[in-house]
């Protein structure tokens, strides 16, 4: 099993839209079996609760279905868990650095690493802001998921 976990700062607008996004593309794959995925936040404020409705709405435009997904708060058991631990923006690196054991900071690092077109960004937090903002979160993530996948797919025919 390869575990991944998105966190950012709420668990209701970025790193669930990364769930459901590459929970999307890895089920297309065929690897829902072996790739496992969740989504945390940082804070506290949003435990147990729905996406935004902001960015249910724009991954529905794109077939994304995140209705399911339920904010938790990271813990320091996550880090020992999963095999990568991909943060939003660098706040959220932070704050994960901070908590995170030592033998495990090798798994931590920003989400956008994997993409093709933003490495050295952040996905900017889209809660304060208009619609468009969850249409940039998708364009990112959408990116950024398909490196990973490949990251991954490369992982498993190396260890095959
Ligand atoms: P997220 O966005 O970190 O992408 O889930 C936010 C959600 C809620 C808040 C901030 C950012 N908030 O301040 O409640």
């Amino acid at each position: 099993m390869h575990k991944v976990l998105f966190v950012c700062l709420g668990n209701i607008c970025r790193s669930p839209t990364a769930e459901g996004v590459f929970r999307a593309q890895v089920a297309a794959a065929g690897l829902s079996e072996v790739i496992g995925i969740d989504s945390a936040g940082t804070a506290a404020w949003h435990i147990g609760k729905a996406p935004d409705q902001r960015a249910q709405a724009a991954a529905t435009r794109r077939g994304y279905d995140l209705t399911a997904l339920r904010g938790r708060q990271v813990a320091v058991a996550d880090f020992g868990e999963f095999d990568y631990i991909l943060a939003m923006d660098r706040s959220n690196l932070a704050d994960l650095l901070a908590q995170c054991p030592a033998e495990q900071r090798h798994k931590v690092r920003l989400f956008l690493s994997f993409s093709s077109q933003w490495q050295d960004h952040e996905v900017p937090d889209p809660y304060y802001g208009g619609a468009d903002g969850f249409d940039q979160v998708l364009d990112m993530v959408e990116d950024a998921a398909h490196g990973l996948l490949s990251d991954i797919r490369a992982e498993i025919k190396r260890r095959a």
